[in-house]
C-alpha cells in the first residue's frame, strides 16, 4: 500500500534527510545458525530444536564500542539495531518475557551498552523491531510460520493475537522508556490477508498512537500496515528508479535498506558480497533521488562484525573521507539539470554547489547541458584540483575543436586519466 506524504505534523525528517548513510545491524540467536536469520522459517525448526542457540549463545568479543567506530569511519550518522528479530529473542532485559540475552550464558543486557556506544561516536539511534513472533505461544501459527506445514502443531496451537498484541506493545514501551531519545523505529513487516497478519493483529493505529505520546518526534517506518502513519517508506534489496511517490505522486521521504551480502544475518557460506563501488553506487543514487542507504552487517555470534563486512565500510569510508560532502545535505539536482551519461547527481541546495558523480570514466568531457554562465568554478571534490570548462555559444563555429555541442552547453574538461579514487566527484560551483 503506498505510503502517504509526510502529515505536516509529523516527526521531524530534516536530520534524516540530511544524514542520508545509516548502518542496519542484524543481530540475534540466529548468528550462530550462521546461514541466514530466516533460518526458523527456512527449515521449519521448532522452538524446542531452535533453543540450543539460546543455550550457546554468548559473544564474549562482543565490543559495540569497535561497532560504532566502524560505522563512523564509513561516513554513517545513524544506525538500526534488530532490539528483536522474527525469531523472537530480545537483546535487552525485557520485563515481559524470558526470552532474552541476560538468560542466555552471556548474561547481559546488549542494547544498552550498543546505543551509548553509537551515540559517543555522535550516530543517532534507530531501533527495529519485529511485528512477527516465532517464539511467542499466543503468536499463532500462519503462513509464514516456521511451523505453517505441521498439521500437529496447527492443531495444538493455542494463538491469543490481543495478548500477543499487548506484548508487542509492552516491549515498544520499553524501547522507547528505556533508552532515551530513539530517532527511529524500525517495524518488520505486515503480511494481511489469508493466513496473515496485519494491522489489525498488531493493533497498529493504537500501538502508533502511544508512540506519538511518548516519543513525538520519533519518526516510525511504513510497515506497520497503516497507510497514513509511515514517516518515510523503505524499498528493500533494490534500487528505486525514481524518488519513491505517493498514489497523489508526491515524492515521499525514503531510505532503501540493503545487505552487504545475500543475508541481513551473518551467512559463514554466503558469497554474493557486493563491490565497494557497488555499494557507493547505491548510496550516490539514493541521493540523486532524495534517498537514503541503510546498509546491513550481521555481527557473528562472537560478537564480531566478520571482516568481509569490516572490508566493505572501510573502503566506503576511504571513499567518504573525501567525498562526503556530495552526499551529507544532499538530495536530487533540480531537474533542470540534465543528468549526464554514466553519472549521477547530487545536489546541496544551501551552497548552491553540484555534484558530478563520474561512475565510468569518459574521454576527457562532461556536458552540462543549458549550465553555460551558471557555473562559478569546477573541482574534483577529492584533491580540490580545478576542472576547467568551456561554455558553447550559439556564435561556436561548428568545426570547432570540442566537436559540435548544443549553444548553452558547459562541458567539463577532464584529466584523461581516472584519478585513483573508486568514483571521482566533481564539484561544479554554481553562481
Ligand atoms: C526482510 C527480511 C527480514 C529483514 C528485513 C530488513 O523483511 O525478511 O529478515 O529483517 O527485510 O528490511
Amino acid at each position: 500500500m503506498a505510503a502517504k506524504q509526510v502529515a505536516a505534523t509529523g516527526p521531524d525528517t530534516a536530520w534524516f534527510q540530511r544524514d542520508r548513510f545509516g548502518m542496519f545491524i542484524h543481530w540475534g540467536l540466529y548468528a550462530l545458525a550462521a546461514r541466514h536469520e530466516w533460518m526458523k522459517h527456512r527449515e521449519k525448526v521448532d522452538n524446542a530444536t531452535y533453543e540450543k542457540y539460546f543455550k550457546h549463545f554468548d559473544p564474549d568479543l562482543y565490543d559495540p564500542r569497535d561497532w560504532a567506530r566502524l560505522a563512523k569511519q564509513a561516513g554513517m550518522k545513524y544506525f538500526v539495531i534488530t532490539t528483536k528479530h522474527h525469531e523472537g529473542f530480545t537483546l535487552w532485559d525485557s520485563a515481559y518475557t524470558d526470552y532474552k540475552a541476560t538468560n542466555t550464558p552471556y548474561g547481559k543486557d546488549l542494547l544498552t551498552p550498543m546505543v551509548d556506544a553509537f551515540r559517543e561516536e555522535g550516530l543517532r539511534v534507530g531501533f527495529y523491531h519485529s511485528l512477527i513472533d516465532w517464539h511467542h505461544a499466543k503468536f499463532g501459527i500462519d503462513r509464514i510460520h516456521p511451523q505453517r506445514d505441521d498439521a500437529a502443531a496447527r492443531k495444538a496451537d493455542q494463538p491469543n493475537i490481543k495478548e500477543y498484541a499487548e506484548y508487542l506493545h509492552n516491549q515498544t514501551r520499553e524501547l522507547l522508556t528505556q533508552f532515551g531519545q530513539i530517532d527511529l523505529l524500525w517495524y518488520d513487516f505486515s503480511y494481511p490477508g489469508k493466513d496473515g497478519k496485519g494491522h489489525k493483529d498488531w493493533q497498529s493505529r493504537k500501538l502508533l498512537n502511544t508512540i506519538r505520546k511518548l516519543m513525538p518526534n520519533i519518526m516510525v517506518n511504513n510497515r506497520l500496515d497503516l497507510p497514513d502513519a509511515p514517516d518515510f517508506t523503505t524499498p528493500e534489496q533494490y534500487q528505486p528508479i525514481a524518488t519513491p511517490t505517493d498514489d497523489k505522486g508526491r515524492p515521499l521521504v525514503w531510505e532503501g535498506c540493503q545487505t552487504l551480502s545475500g543475508s541481513w544475518g551473518y551467512f559463514r557460506d554466503e558469497y554474493s558480497w557486493k563491490s565497494v563501488p557497488q555499494l557507493l553506487g547505491m548510496l550516490i543514487d539514493g541521493v540523486s533521488k532524495d534517498g537514503n542507504l541503510l546498509l546491513n552487517v550481521g555481527p557473528t555470534g562472537r560478537g564480531e562484525i566478520d571482516y568481509r563486512a569490516r572490508e566493505a565500510l572501510e573502503g566506503m569510508g576511504a571513499w567518504m573521507r573525501y567525498n562526503s560532502r556530495s552526499i551529507y545535505d544532499c538530495g536530487a539536482a533540480p531537474k533542470s539539470m540534465a543528468t549526464p551519461p554514466d553519472c549521477r547527481l547530487t545536489y546541496n541546495k544551501k551552497l548552491k554547489r553540484l555534484y558530478v558523480h563520474v561512475m565510468a570514466w569518459p574521454f576527457r568531457d562532461i556536458h552540462l547541458p543549458k549550465m553555460a554562465g551558471k557555473v562559478a568554478y569546477a573541482q574534483l571534490l577529492h584533491d580540490a584540483s580545478e576542472i576547467s570548462f568551456t561554455e558553447a555559444t550559439s556564435d561556436m563555429p561548428h568545426d570547432n575543436m570540442r566537436g559540435h555541442v548544443p549553444p548553452g552547453t558547459l562541458t567539463l574538461q577532464l584529466p584523461i586519466v581516472k584519478p585513483k579514487i573508486e568514483i571521482p566527484v566533481i564539484e561544479v560551483f554554481l553562481k
